[in-house]
């Protein structure tokens, strides 16, 4: 039986099993295109495979490079946007200590750069790396994205500057096209140490690459089991073609049948604030896989109970277009009981004695009734713990799930053409060459509104 399960129970009343069942034949469809490579977006397929690809030799690699920076650096940065640093820091954050920022151990501590312009956020980074030994990880698959650029351009010049030339050379490794981009060029101009993002797999897909690989390494992580985990889920996915038993299929049917019915929008839902970024990863998956052509779920996520004290109000009584997917966890890595205490007054005496774990799962199933009878349909994700290897079968089992969706949908679910057009703006605003007429309209427009 697979490890991750999916439970439709709770949507009971929204959508019948039937209707989650009619899927059947298309998704077996869909599975057949993806694996021919006949569907939309058919060159960028690679992830399906890189579970079964990737080779100990090239994992050891990763890991000799992660151990080389970890040896000279108190802190890597790495230095990447949207699928280029998502997917690194969703496995990182889940498997960290919560306050590994204060507790230093063996591992660099992995902070980020490059997915914001934020001139303050950069200038405070720099004051911080000013006291520590620390090196780069920079990650673009396009090699031109604004954003992790400018952050790599005032970061060199600091390492540069903290380190001499020749020695920051030591401290960068970059990630990047395998021929063409700004960042190939620079790589090897300067003679950086290179890991390649495969031509068929793209940002969003990519974290069975260096791309997630490599600084997931350098926290201190064990990549064979991610990629271990990640095998399993692929290898049982392709083994079993029953809807009803296939954990990936089962998800990709349930949020469709929902959305045929008008719950356009899913909020993932974690009682873990560790996975806080894993929500932020599934919420570029599937935002930039799915919303095209004017279509699309919208994904959403919180983290409760912290939430249920903010949109806990919406998500009980307001517009009723939404449904919840639960990532339940089922064990924790800590015991923590909550002790008894002679005065009482805070009258949690009753719980003396109880896994503060059983109260939060207590809080999840009050939460899913509630928000069930309020007309908020649930699917259930069970995972019995956050580990590598749970996480690397959680990574592929959305990234299938996202594919299959997408195709139920009809869009294309590896590009992302909407993205460009905020690019076009901002480089029209600042006067990027070749950008002239864009300026000029821009000009017009504000002029006459
Ligand atoms: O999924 C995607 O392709 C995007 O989110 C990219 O990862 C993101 O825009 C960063 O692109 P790049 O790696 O080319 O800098």
């Amino acid at each position: 039986m697979s490890d991750i399960r999916v439970n439709i129970d709770p949507l009971k009343g929204f959508v019948n099993e039937k209707e989650v069942f009619s899927f059947r034949e298309e998704i077996k469809e869909h599975v057949q295109s993806l694996m021919e490579k006949t569907g939309k977006g058919n060159d960028f397929l690679g992830w399906i495979d890189l579970p079964a690809e990737i080779t100990d030799d090239f994992l050891d690699s990763l890991e000799t490079a992660a151990d080389s920076l970890a040896a000279i650096s108190e802190i890597v940065v790495v230095t990447g946007i949207g699928g280029s640093y998502l997917g690194a820091r969703a496995v990182i954050d889940a498997l960290n200590k919560h306050f590994a920022a204060l507790m230093p151990g063996e591992n660099p501590l992995v902070l980020y750069a490059g997915h914001n312009i934020a001139e303050d956020y950069l200038s405070e980074l720099l004051s911080l790396l000013d006291a520590k030994d620390y090196s780069i990880i920079v990650i673009s698959k396009s090699g031109t994205t604004t954003e992790p650029a400018i952050a790599f351009r005032i970061l060199k010049n600091h390492l540069e500057e903290k380190y001499g030339k020749e020695a920051a050379v030591a401290r960068i490794i970059a990630i990047t096209d395998k021929e063409k981009g700004a960042l190939k060029e620079l790589a090897r101009k300067e003679g950086y140490q290179s890991f390649i993002v495969p031509d068929d797999v793209g940002g969003r897909y990519s974290v069975l690459t260096p791309v997630g690989l490599l600084p997931i390494a350098t926290a201190g992580f064990n990549i064979q089991e991610l990629v271990k985990g990640a095998r399993k889920m692929r290898e049982e996915f392709l083994a079993n073609d029953e809807l009803e038993s296939n954990p990936v299929m089962l998800y990709a049917a349930a949020r469709n049948a929902l959305y045929r019915k008008g719950f356009s929008t899913e909020i993932m839902v974690s009682y873990l604030p560790n996975l806080f970024y894993l929500t932020e990863w599934w919420k570029q998956l599937y935002g930039e896989s799915e919303g095209k052509e004017n279509k699309g779920i919208f994904p959403a996520g919180v983290s409760f109970t912290t939430d249920l004290h903010s949109m806990g109000q919406y998500i009980q009584e307001g517009l009723r277009n939404i449904f919840e997917t639960v990532i339940s966890v089922e064990n924790t890595r800590h015991e923590l009981r909550i002790p008894e205490d002679e005065l009482n007054a805070d009258k949690l005496n009753y719980l003396a004695g109880r896994k503060i774990d059983e109260v939060n799962k207590m809080a999840g199933l009050g939460t899913r009734i509630a928000h069930v009878d309020g007309g908020v349909p649930n699917i259930i994700i069970e995972i019995p713990q956050i580990s590598e290897y749970y996480l690397g079968q959680l990574i592929w089992f959305f990234e299938m799930g996202c594919a299959l969706s997408g195709y139920i949908l009809g869009v294309n679910p590896f590009d992302q053409p909407g993205v460009e057009a905020y690019k076009k703006n901002m480089f029209a605003l600042l006067g990027k060459p070749g950008f002239e007429e864009e300026t000029e309209a821009i000009q017009k427009r504000m002029d006459h509104d």
